[in-house]
C-alpha cells in the first residue's frame, strides 16, 4: 500500500479508477493527436530541461476525456520531476495550498484539476506564488499581524479546465502556456482503442475497433469505456475475439446511436424540442427539466452536440437544430405545442 504524504490532508485526490490509470499513455510518444499541443509542449519541455529551469504554467483546457490529466503527468515524466496533485474545490483554506507550496522540489509540477473552482482566498496565494515564487504568510491578527514572506522553488503548475472563461482574468495571465484540446477524430481514436486492447489483452478486429472509435463522441475515455462493456459482452457471450457485430451487439446495449450519443444526449434535445418548443430555452432550466447540474450540462453533454450541429447556444438560450431534430427522428416544422412530459 502506498502511505500518502500527511501534510497533503484532505487535499489529495482519492485514487483514481486503477484501469483508467493502466491505459493513460505515459510519454508525448504514446499520447495520440493533439499534434499541435504536443509540437509546442515538446518544444517547450526540451527548453526548460536543458537550461535546467522549470517549465512555464501549463493551463490544459477542454471537455472532460480528452487527456487533459494524462498531459499533467506526461509533463511530470517527461521533465523528470515530481508531481502533486489536488483538486480546485478540495483546497479550502489558504493552509491547505501553502503547505503543498512549501513541500514542492525545485521544478516539481503542482497540477491543480478543476482550477476554475479554486476559492478566491486560496487563488490570491496562488498569485506571487506563480509569479515570482512567493508565498507570503499573515501572522498574528490585528495591529500585530506581520506579513511574513517565503521563498519558494520554482515549480510548474500544470491546470486543467473545461472552458478558459470559467477562469478569473489574473489567473488566466500567469500561465505562460494555454492548450486547448479538441474531440479526437475517428482514426485517432481507432488508434487509441487498438493500444487499450493491447494493453488489456482484448484481441479485436480492425472494424471492431474503427466501430467503437466512431461511436466514442470524440473522447478518448468514452471508447475505453465502451471497449471494456464490448469485452464484457465478447466474454459472456461469445468466444472472446471483439468482431464488429459483438461491437454492434454491445454498443446497442449501451444506448449508443450511430453518432456516439448516449441517452441522456438525446434526452436533452428531445427536452428542448417536445417541452420548450425546439428552444430557445435557458441553461438552468434546461438543467432542470433533467435532473442536472447546469456544469454538467454545459460541460459534458453539450459540447458534443455542439460539435455535431445538432444543438445551437444563442444569447437567448438554447435551440435544436434541424439536423438535430433529424437525428431524433422528428419531422422538423412549427414548433411543438406540447405540454407532455417527455
Ligand atoms: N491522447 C490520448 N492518447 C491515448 N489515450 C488517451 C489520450 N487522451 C486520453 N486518453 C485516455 O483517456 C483517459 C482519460 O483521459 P484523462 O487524461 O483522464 O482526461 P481528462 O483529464 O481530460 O478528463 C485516460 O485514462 C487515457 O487512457
Ligand atoms: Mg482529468
Amino acid at each position: 500500500m502506498k502511505a500518502a504524504p500527511q501534510f497533503l490532508g484532505p487535499a489529495v485526490r482519492p485514487d483514481e479508477d486503477e484501469l483508467e490509470r493502466s491505459l493513460r499513455p505515459r510519454s508525448l510518444e504514446d499520447f495520440v493527436g493533439q499534434e499541435r499541443v504536443k509540437e509546442q509542449l515538446s518544444i517547450a519541455l526540451e527548453a526548460a530541461r536543458s537550461r535546467g529551469e522549470a517549465l512555464d504554467h501549463v493551463l490544459l483546457v477542454g471537455p472532460p476525456g480528452l487527456g487533459k490529466t494524462s498531459l499533467a503527468y506526461i509533463v511530470r515524466e517527461e521533465l523528470g520531476v515530481g508531481i502533486r496533485t489536488v483538486a480546485g474545490p478540495a483546497l479550502e483554506r489558504k493552509g491547505d495550498l501553502a503547505a503543498i507550496l512549501t513541500s514542492l522540489e525545485p521544478r516539481d509540477v503542482l497540477f491543480i484539476d478543476e482550477i476554475h473552482r479554486l476559492s478566491s482566498a486560496v487563488e490570491e496565494v496562488l498569485y506571487p506564488a506563480l509569479e515570482d515564487f512567493r508565498l507570503d504568510i499573515i501572522v498574528g491578527q490585528g495591529p500585530a499581524a506581520r506579513t511574513l514572506t517565503l521563498d519558494l522553488p520554482p515549480f510548474t503548475l500544470v491546470g486543467a479546465t473545461t472552458r478558459t472563461g470559467l477562469l478569473t482574468t489574473p489567473l488566466r495571465d500567469r500561465f505562460g502556456m494555454t492548450f486547448r484540446l479538441d474531440y479526437y477524430e475517428p482514426d485517432e481514436l481507432t488508434v487509441i482503442v487498438r493500444r487499450s486492447a493491447g494493453i488489456l489483452g482484448v484481441e479485436a478486429r480492425d472494424d471492431a475497433a474503427e466501430e467503437i472509435a466512431r461511436r466514442a463522441r470524440g473522447t478518448p475515455r468514452v471508447a475505453n469505456r465502451i471497449l471494456r462493456r464490448v469485452r464484457d459482452v465478447a466474454e459472456v457471450r461469445h468466444q472472446g475475439v471483439v468482431t464488429s457485430d459483438i461491437a454492434t451487439e454491445a454498443l446497442e446495449l449501451l444506448e449508443v446511436d450511430e453518432c456516439g450519443l448516449e441517452r441522456t444526449d438525446r434526452q436533452l434535445m428531445r427536452a428542448i424540442a417536445e417541452r420548450f418548443g425546439g428552444g430557445p430555452v435557458g441553461l438552468s432550466t434546461l438543467a432542470v427539466a433533467l435532473g442536472e447540474s447546469p456544469d454538467t450540462v454545459e460541460d459534458v453533454y453539450e459540447p458534443y452536440l455542439l460539435q455535431l450541429g445538432f444543438l445551437q447556444r444563442t444569447p437567448r438560450g438554447r435551440i435544436v437544430t434541424e439536423r438535430g431534430l433529424a437525428h431524433l427522428g422528428m419531422a422538423a416544422g412549427p414548433p411543438a405545442r406540447s405540454t407532455s412530459l417527455f
